[in-house]
C-alpha cells in the first residue's frame, strides 16, 4: 500500500497560491483544495475559477474536496477542468452513483467523503463506483481543528471493507492529521493523508511533508 500526502492549501496564503504550491512541489503527491460554499459547511473558500487558475499554476495533481450543497451539479466541472481527483460528500450528494460516474467519465478519480458521524456500512454497495474514500477526522469546515479519535474504528472497518471488495480504492483521512496523529491513522489503514496546518504552519512545508510520510510508512496497518 503506497502512502500519499496531500497538503491542504486551506492553511496556505490565499493571496500567493502558486508560490504556496511550489513550496511542496516534488514532495507532495497531491494538492488538496477545499471548496466550501457556506451552506454545506459554515465557511466559504473558493470555487472553480480559482481551481482553474491553480491548475495552470502548478504541476502537482489537484485533489478537490467539495464541501458544497448540490455536488451532483458542480462536481463534473472540476473533473473537466483537470482536477486529478474530485470528492463529493455522502451527506450532500442526491445521486451519488450518477455523480461518481460523471467524475470518472470526465477523467478524474472519483472520491466519496463521509463526515465523522456518517457510517460506511450503508455505502458498501457503492465501492465499485469509488476510487477514494475520504473519512473526515474533524467536522468539516475549518483547518487547524483537533483530530477526532472517535473516527479510528471506522478507518479500521473501512480498510477491511476495501480489502473484502478488492480493487484499488484509496482511503484518505482529512482533519487534524499531524506528526502526533498520522501514525494512528496509518495503523488503522489510511493511505492518503491530508494535512493543512501540519504542513503550511510549519517553517519548512516540504520537510513537514517528508516527516509525515516517514511516520506513516513506519506504521503500516496491523495484520
Ligand atoms: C476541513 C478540510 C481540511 C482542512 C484540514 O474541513 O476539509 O482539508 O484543510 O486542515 P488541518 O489539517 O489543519 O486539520
Ligand atoms: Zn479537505
Amino acid at each position: 500500500m503506497a502512502v500519499q500526502i496531500s497538503p491542504s492549501i486551506l492553511s496556505a496564503d490565499f493571496a500567493r497560491l502558486a508560490d504556496e504550491a511550489a513550496r511542496v512541489e516534488g514532495v507532495a503527491d497531491w494538492l488538496h483544495v477545499d471548496v466550501m460554499d457556506n451552506h454545506f459547511v459554515p465557511n466559504l473558500t473558493l470555487g472553480l475559477p480559482v481551481v482553474e487558475a491553480l491548475l495552470r499554476a502548478t504541476p502537482i495533481p489537484v485533489d478537490c474536496h467539495l464541501m458544497i450543497e448540490d455536488p451532483d451539479r458542480w462536481a463534473p466541472g472540476y473533473a473537466e477542468a483537470g482536477a486529478g481527483s474530485v470528492t463529493v460528500h455522502a451527506e450532500a450528494a442526491k445521486a451519488p452513483v450518477r455523480t461518481l460516474r460523471a467524475i470518472r467519465a470526465a477523467g478524474a478519480r472519483s472520491g466519496f467523503a463521509l463526515n465523522p458521524a456518517t457510517s460506511i456500512e450503508a455505502y458498501e454497495d457503492l465501492l465499485p463506483e469509488i476510487d477514494m474514500l475520504l473519512l473526515m477526522t474533524v467536522e468539516p469546515g475549518f483547518g487547524g481543528q483537533r483530530f477526532l479519535d472517535v473516527v479510528l474504528p471506522k478507518i479500521t472497518r473501512t480498510r477491511a471493507l476495501i480489502e473484502k471488495h478488492g480493487g484499488e480504492i484509496w482511503l484518505q483521512v482529512d482533519g487534524g492529521v499531524s506528526a502526533e496523529t498520522i501514525e494512528r491513522c496509518a495503523a488503522a489503514g489510511a493511505d492518503v493523508f491530508v494535512a493543512g496546518n501540519a504542513v503550511y504552519a510549519a517553517d519548512d512545508p516540504a520537510q513537514a511533508v517528508r516527516d509525515l510520510r516517514a511516520l506513516a510508512l513506519a506504521h503500516p496497518p496491523l495484520g
